[in-house]
Formats: structure tokens, C-alpha cells, sequence
């Protein structure tokens, strides 16, 4: 009985499988034919019941159709998916140019930042880093430049509002609060350079921007001095330029150098004979520069008259300038790739 119901059951799949069109018919099919509460899997279990006799004929003819129902429901499956392709939407131009990818590089500033870097690291100084946003605090009262102080004039501040109750906080207008931070945890003899973007509240032009960026150097010991200063000044540029660059110092004030002065290097494109770049002087400004003021060592902790340092600060922005003979700083941030590419 059964033997027979076996045979028709394989009879019937086999024709109802040719009648077959769709994926989801082959999935009706499957669950009528191989699915667990199919008619033939009733039967594999059903055969405990049964005589030992009835068993050996029933078990492997069973087990036989069953393969054949889903060896034969495979090849049918294949074949309505390779129909189900849409060949014409698949079809590839193997002849069509490819695409280029696109590949990035580091902005101008901070290719100079590098080099930078790479120089003083060679010359044994330790690289800092500090905050963007930093604290009244640190930005200027460290630095011997008190609320009333006229020189909070020289750098025109963006203030984050506040309630006037908290510390106030601004965007650091120099790089200088670092010396505070960094000797606050470190005891001399110290050589560091803080690369960073600063911010200025002031209106802009050809030469001023009010984002650009800085770098503070700082050499503490026993006995540092402007010699030091000088001479590391000039091997800096002289190798940053690849040529020989003078350093000239013309006094001057910051509240936090004693005493303080402004440097100019022999000017790079004329090699200090006189051009229009240098109005004819053969000097380029670059930056400021000083002996500590005893009062910046006592704020990061130091004992007045211990130790004796050199500090100064220059535009890493302006550098980038005079190395690719840029005139106008506003391009480096105008996020105008046709510039940034040329780099
Ligand atoms: N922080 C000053 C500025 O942004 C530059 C400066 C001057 C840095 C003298 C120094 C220094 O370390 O000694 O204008």
C-alpha cells in the first residue's frame, strides 16, 4: 500500500515540478513535496509501525524518492534563477575607461607644520600640544597680562559668552599659554615647541586672518640665553630655507618676556640685497621673542631667579607664505580647492 503511495507521490512531484514557473511556485512545491508535514515525510516517520519486513522495502524506497524529489527540485531552482537575471541590466562595458580615485593630500599649512616639526624634533625639542579653547586664565593672566593691562589691546579676543560668575573662556589668541601649561608639569631643563591655531577678532585683509596658526618654542635652564636663542633662531630658518638666514633682534614689549624684542630674518627672496618684499631693507618681520619674565615662572610654580629661558613665537601660517610666495593669507582657509591642489 504504502509502496504504491510512494511511487505516486514521486509520479505527481515530478509532474507538478515541470508545471513549475516562479521561485515563490517552487517554494509552494517544496513545502508540499520535501516539507516536514509533507505526505512522504508522514510515511519516513510513520515507519516505526511497521513489520520489519515492511520496513526494509518502505525505509530506502522512501529515502530514494525523497532524494530524487530534491535532486530534481535543485535543478529547478537553478534554472528559474539564471532565467530570473536580467542579463540586459547586468551587461558590463568592459571597454569603458575607468574611474580615477580621487586621492587627498595635507593642506599647505600643515605640510609646513611638519617641517617644522621635523626640524626642532632633529634639534632635540619636545613637541606640545594644547587646548583650542582655552581660559582666561592661562591666555593671559599667567602670562603677566591682567584685566586692566593695556597689552590685552595687542590681541583682539573672540570672548564665549559667560554668566561673569565662571571663569571666562575664549579661543586662544596665541600660543604663549602653553609655556604656563607645560612647565606646570615639567621641571627644566625643558626645550618644547607648541604648534596650533590661534584666533583673532579683527577684521581681515591680505595679511590678517582671523584663524591662522602659530608656534610657541621654549627653552628653559640654568643658564639660557639670548645667544641660544639667536643662534637657534638662525639654524631653524637657515634649514627651514635651506640657505643661510640671519636673525636681527630690535627691542620691543610683551608682558611676558624680559627683555623682550622682535626678530626679522635676511630677507629669502632678494638674500637681503633689498627687493620690493622687504621694502628694500633686506629684513622680513617674523615674530616675537624675549627672555621669560621671572613673574611667568613664579605663575607655572617655578622659584623667582632659578632658572633662565628663552620664548618666541612665530606665524607657521606666515612661513607657509614666504615659502610658496603666497600674498594673500585669506586663501588658506577659503577652502577653495583650486589653491589647495596646487600643493
Ligand atoms: N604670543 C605672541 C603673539 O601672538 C608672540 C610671542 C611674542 C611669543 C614673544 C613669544 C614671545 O613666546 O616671547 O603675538
Amino acid at each position: 500500500m504504502s509502496q504504491e503511495k510512494i511511487k505516486q507521490i514521486e509520479k505527481e512531484g515530478m509532474a507538478s515540478l515541470q508545471a513549475v514557473q516562479t521561485i515563490a511556485d517552487l517554494e509552494l512545491w517544496e513545502i508540499k513535496y520535501l516539507g516536514r508535514k509533507s505526505e512522504l515525510n508522514d510515511i519516513l516517520k510513520g515507519l516505526k509501525g511497521l513489520t520489519p519486513e515492511e520496513k526494509k522495502i518502505i525505509g530506502p524506497l522512501g529515502n530514494t524518492v525523497k532524494q530524487s524529489l530534491f535532486r530534481a527540485f535543485g535543478e529547478t531552482k537553478e534554472i528559474l534563477l539564471e532565467k530570473s537575471i536580467d542579463w540586459e541590466a547586468e551587461r558590463i562595458d568592459v571597454t569603458a575607461p575607468g574611474v580615477p580615485s580621487l586621492r587627498g593630500h595635507l593642506h599647505p599649512v600643515t605640510q609646513v607644520e611638519h617641517e617644522i616639526e621635523d626640524i626642532f624634533s632633529e634639534m632635540g625639542f619636545v613637541i606640545a600640544d594644547g587646548p583650542e579653547i582655552e581660559t582666561e586664565h592661562y591666555n593671559f593672566d599667567v602670562l603677566n597680562i591682567p584685566a586692566d593691562h593695556p597689552a590685552r589691546d595687542m590681541q583682539d579676543t573672540f570672548w564665549i559668552a559667560s554668566s561673569g560668575e565662571e571663569e571666562k573662556y575664549l579661543p586662544r589668541t596665541q600660543t604663549s599659554p602653553m609655556q604656563v601649561r607645560y612647565m606646570e608639569t615639567h621641571t627644566p631643563p625643558l626645550h618644547v615647541i607648541v604648534p596650533g591655531r590661534v584666533f583673532r577678532n579683527e577684521s581681515t585683509d591680505a595679511s590678517h586672518e582671523h584663524t591662522f596658526h602659530q608656534f610657541e618654542c621654549l627653552m628653559v635652564g640654568d643658564d639660557i640665553s639670548v645667544a641660544n636663542f639667536k643662534w637657534m633662531a638662525e639654524t631653524f630658518f637657515s634649514r627651514f630655507f635651506g640657505k643661510k638666514i640671519d636673525i636681527r633682534l630690535r627691542p620691543s614689549f610683551f608682558p611676558f618676556t624680559e627683555p623682550s624684542f622682535e626678530f626679522d630674518i635676511s630677507c629669502t627672496l632678494c638674500d637681503a640685497k633689498g627687493c620690493a618684499v622687504c621694502k628694500q631693507s633686506g629684513w622680513l618681520e617674523l615674530g616675537g621673542a624675549g627672555m621669560v619674565n621671572q613673574k611667568v615662572f613664579e605663575s607655572a610654580g617655578y622659584l623667582r631667579g632659578k632658572y633662565q629661558g628663552f620664548a618666541w613665537g612665530f606665524g607657521a601660517t606666515r612661513l607657509a607664505m614666504m615659502k610658496y610666495k603666497i600674498t594673500d593669507i585669506r586663501l588658506f582657509m577659503s577652502g577653495d580647492l583650486r589653491f589647495i591642489r596646487q600643493f
